[in-house]
């Protein structure tokens, strides 16, 4: 008898997915003690005060419900509102505008609703591990192009130009990026969504990172114009730039006819995302400017810290202007990045991550998070000192 657990019984698309590269160093690092770990990919920061209240306040006034799909009108009219007073861009709360449960389910969602199998997404990387993953599971194929260092890990329109095939439909594009911390300028954007328009291309731009940027303004992808913003499903959500990675609050806007196919999907499968959880997402976009300022002002201490420090180290790290990455490049230990991750973790437990989990270009680099306190950076960077005294 073959065991019940037996991969046969799983689909050809579950099964070939790789178990993403983050998880293996977590249970890893879970069996020791006195771990650093810069490995985490969530602010360390507890949700700011207000938004706790808010959501308490939520729940004790009994909503307790499901929603409305697409969520409480209260919530998108307060997304609309927010991109409309960062961005100047406007989408119409009722059509244009879903409440996910994370950014996760907004890919879930865009990848379902948008791909066709054997439809080509191209995904520029190193990015976030969930991407390709999110395509071959709606059975599309990602078709990577790297990004490097040397080009301050900026898109290239002519490898994005040169990925093209009949079959594509989309192109990811993901800044502030995970895991290279790099923010993506006007000019390359603008070219990318000009090949996008020639090609008749959908673009999924996922700006989870936004507030997170460092003497830098973000270009939100859909205010380069009415063109790119109709071809454009942006993704953003509260995890991040607020501090609420366990409330599950993200959103997608687009145009109204791709939204509606979000919501069809969605309400199969979610419902509606949490109902305190929305009302809490209100309150921080509403009335949390301050709290986000003081964050990023404190993760900005901690970026100079840890990118100075690896510098110097001999591990070169490209100066990161946003999210809360650093990717230091680790030749330099004569490693690749499996192994330094590994033996970096074994012998001087510090937790960071290889830099191959996150699609090519990423060998030969690690990614270190500096959403932990100032002085575990300190500690973790005299741990990596001492190792690179052995191996450098
Ligand atoms: C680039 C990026 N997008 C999306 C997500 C998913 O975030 P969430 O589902 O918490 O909104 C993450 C989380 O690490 C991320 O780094």
């Amino acid at each position: 008898m073959q065991e019940i657990s037996d991969v046969r019984y799983l689909s050809k698309r579950v099964a070939g997915l790789k178990p993403s590269g983050i998880r293996k160093f977590f249970d890893i690092a879970a069996t020791m003690k006195n771990v650093i770990s810069l490995g985490i990919g969530e602010p360390d920061f507890t949700t700011p005060v207000p938004i706790l209240e808010a959501g308490v306040r939520s729940l004790h006034a009994g909503e307790t419900h499901y929603t409305s799909n697409a969520g409480k009108l209260e919530l998108r009219q307060a997304i609309a509102d927010n991109l409309k007073r960062l961005y100047g861009i406007q989408y119409d709360p009722q059509s244009e505008v879903i409440a996910t449960v994370g950014v996760s389910e907004a890919l879930y969602l865009a990848m379902t609703a948008l791909l066709d199998p054997g439809d080509e997404v191209i995904i520029p990387t190193p990015c976030f591990v969930s991407y390709q993953a999110e395509v071959i599971l709606a059975g599309g194929v990602p078709v990577e192009i790297p990004s490097r260092m040397e080009n301050n890990f900026q898109l290239d329109p002519d490898q994005v130009r040169a990925a093209i095939t009949p079959r594509t439909k989309m192109i990811f594009i993901g800044y502030p990026n995970n895991p290279t911390g790099a923010v993506a300028d006007r000019s390359t954007l603008s070219q990318v969504a000009d090949i996008a328009e020639a090609h008749d291309l959908i673009l999924v731009s996922d700006e989870i990172y936004d507030r997170l940027v460092y003497d830098f303004q973000h270009v939100c992808v859909p205010s380069l114009g009415e063109s790119v913003k109709r071809r454009t499903v942006l993704l953003g959500g509260m995890s991040k730039d607020y501090a609420m990675t366990g409330w599950r609050i993200g959103y997608a806007a687009g145009p109204e006819h791709i939204i509606k196919g979000l919501v069809r999907v969605h309400q199969y499968t979610i419902m509606s995302a949490p109902t305190s959880a929305q009302d809490a997402a209100v309150e921080a976009l509403r009335n949390c400017e301050v709290e986000v300022q003081e964050m990023v002002a404190e993760y900005d201490r901690r970026r100079r810290l840890i990118v100075r420090g690896l510098n110097k180290l001999g591990l070169t790290t490209f100066e990161p202007r946003g999210a809360f990455y650093a990717f230091p490049q680790i030749t330099a230990s004569g490693m690749d990045d499996e192994t330094f991750a590994e033996k970096l973790l074994k012998e001087e437990h510090v937790a960071v991550v290889p830099g191959n989990a996150f699609g090519a270009g990423g060998e030969g680099f690690v990614r270190c998070s500096y959403a932990t306190s100032y002085e575990k950076i300190e500690e973790a960077l005299q741990r990596i000192e001492k190792f690179m005294n052995r191996y450098g």
